[in-house]
């Protein structure tokens, strides 16, 4: 088994604890370049479930450099700093001297080590002259955190306004008719939501928690406690807030 040599035209690994410090570039592209990006992203099993936001930033932030057949992009065991999308060319990726595959335009790789935080797991060879779009640790990283500090913030504006109300079994928490511009999410119990005017045709509804109450201004039915109950009580103002703050995550 021959175990390639090869020195990777990789920078080193950047220090986490500048995360803070760092600063976005965004570098001009076409269109359809950032959509190979996107794309690629879209189709990666680790990537795909990043939120779009997250995904534009990444796509905005990725700068071009080129790689001359033959070279080390990656080499496994590295600590690696950079996630690469392949806009032209061929790459291969072998593990301890085996071939694994081939990746052409429109693929990622670079990621594990990056997201992972882990050194890499194979080795990338140009097998021609590539174009790939890159991005460094520190700023994928920084993409990633600033998006959950944003939305903790948010988040934490948002709580404080937010009531708990505490029901016993057979308390109503809506009746039917009554005109309200507060909506219930339940966070902890079962309730009940009658059939007709007999309290007794009840139906029984477990619902998930948390799960949304009634948003309507004229109570379309009643829901009853069945046991304890506990519900997170939202205004119609605040609703609108929350669907606002989440339209920007
Ligand atoms: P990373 O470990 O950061 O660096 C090497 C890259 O090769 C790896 O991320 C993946 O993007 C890519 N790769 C493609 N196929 C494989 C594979 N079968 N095992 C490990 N890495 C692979």
């Amino acid at each position: 088994r021959t175990k390639r040599l090869a020195i990777s035209a990789e920078p080193a690994a950047l220090d986490p604890t500048q995360l803070p410090n760092v600063t976005l570039t965004s570098y001009t592209k076409s269109k359809a370049s950032q959509e190979l990006i996107q794309n690629a992203l879209l189709e990666n099993d680790f990537m795909k479930h990043l939120e779009v936001g997250q995904i534009l930033a990444i796509v905005d932030c990725m700068h071009l450099t080129t790689i001359s057949q033959g070279c080390c992009v990656i080499k496994e065991g590295d600590d690696g700093s950079l996630v690469y999308v392949l806009e032209e060319g061929k790459v291969e990726v072998t593990k301890e001297g085996h071939k694994l595959c081939t990746m052409g335009p429109g693929k990622i790789f670079g990621e594990l080590a990056v997201l992972y935080n882990c050194t890499r797991a194979a080795t990338v060879t140009a097998l021609t002259d590539i174009k790939l779009w890159t991005i460094n640790r520190q700023c994928f990283q920084t993409i990633m955190m600033r998006t959950g500090l944003i939305r903790h913030s948010q988040h934490m504006e948002f709580l404080p306004s937010l009531k708990t109300a505490r029901y016993a079994d057979g308390d109503y928490i809506i009746r039917q008719g009554a005109t309200g511009d507060t909506f219930f999410i339940i966070s902890e119990g079962q309730v009940s939501i009658p059939v007709g005017r007999k309290l007794d045709l009840a139906v029984t509804v477990t619902l998930p928690s948390p799960w949304p109450l009634s948003r309507e201004d004229v109570r379309t039915a009643s829901v009853i406690a069945v046991g304890d109950v506990t519900c997170l009580v939202v205004d119609r103002e605040l609703e609108a807030e929350a669907a606002f703050f989440s339209s920007l995550s």
